[in-house]
């Protein structure tokens, strides 16, 4: 069947990459951005763009730290899905991770902590050889905006809750989320990394994403154009449907683990 089909050419592939999306985190509870009671149904996105954050701090991190509370208050943890990807990493199957997700769940699955840097490295995750490649950044992390300083977030986003508004640096400087804001640019570096991995492939897996938003929306395409065989798993259909060999229209909870054990069959 489809899956078998798909398992024999990660097998087959010198190169396999994933990018995720939020479908992929929200078997952990971590709720997607659309569809009903997403996160853009429940706030603006333009409380959120960088703009928003340099004319008014306090009303963003005000604003944020809803965000935060309602993305991340409860004790989340990797899920199935983020575990078979680690899996298929450390069985030498899949080289790349280009997550969209600020949650930190891959570097978890991957032993790692979720211990990144937001520079153009790419955090390679303990364990693995596996490049987790956080586009959009880490939401449990902050950044000075004036000396770079940076910071596990959790502690500045009690003080922002507290009424530390904005959340302020010893030097001085203003706190933001080590993440990408709508209206900022993705870092070049990390942007190059990404779109060359896409090339490379030889298979190229997109998962749990609506693919709507850039540049992962078009990372899919760019594969297929280079000649990767190119799998969706999401239970809806994407723009990127067409260019797909193989569609799996299921939760990720049960594709991914039936996926990585064929792979190893
Ligand atoms: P979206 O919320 O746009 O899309 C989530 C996708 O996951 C949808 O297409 C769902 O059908 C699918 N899905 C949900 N649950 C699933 C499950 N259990 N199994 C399989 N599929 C499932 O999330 P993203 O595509 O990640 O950007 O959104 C991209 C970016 O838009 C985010 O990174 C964020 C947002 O605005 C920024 O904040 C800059």
């Amino acid at each position: 069947d489809d899956l078998e089909r798909l398992a024999g050419a990660i097998r087959r592939a010198d190169t396999a990459v994933a990018v995720t999306g939020a479908g992929l985190s929200a078997p952990s509870g971590v709720p997607t951005f659309r569809g009903d009671d997403g996160i853009w149904d429940r706030f603006d996105e333009r409380q959120f763009t960088s703009d928003r954050f340099r004319r008014d701090p306090a009303g963003f991190w005000t604003d944020r730290v809803a965000l935060h509370r309602a993305m991340f208050d409860e004790e989340y943890e990797p899920n199935a899905g983020h575990e078979a990807l680690a899996a298929m990493g450390w069985d030498g199957n899949l080289e790349a991770i280009l997550t969209q997700n600020t949650d930190g769940l891959h570097g978890d699955a991957a032993g790692a902590g979720g211990e990144r840097t937001n520079d153009g490295e790419p955090d390679v995750a303990a364990e693995t050889e596996t490049t987790v490649l956080e586009l959009h950044g880490n939401s449990r992390w902050v950044r000075c905006t004036d000396c770079g300083n940076r910071r596990d977030g959790d502690p500045i986003v009690e003080r922002a809750a507290a009424g530390e508004l904005p959340p302020t640096c010893e030097c001085g400087g203003v706190f933001r989320p080590d993440v990408v804001l709508f209206g900022d640019r993705l870092p070049d570096a990390v942007l190059q990394r990404a779109r060359s991995l896409a090339r490379e492939s030889d298979v190229f897996l997109a998962i749990g994403s609506s693919l709507v938003v850039e540049p992962a929306a078009s990372l899919p395409r760019l594969a297929a154009s280079t000649g990767a065989t190119v799998a969706i798993v999401n239970l809806e259909p994407t723009p990127c449907d067409g260019i797909a060999e193989t569609v799996l229209r299921e939760d990720v909870t049960a594709v991914l683990p039936r996926l990585r054990d064929l792979t190893t069959a």
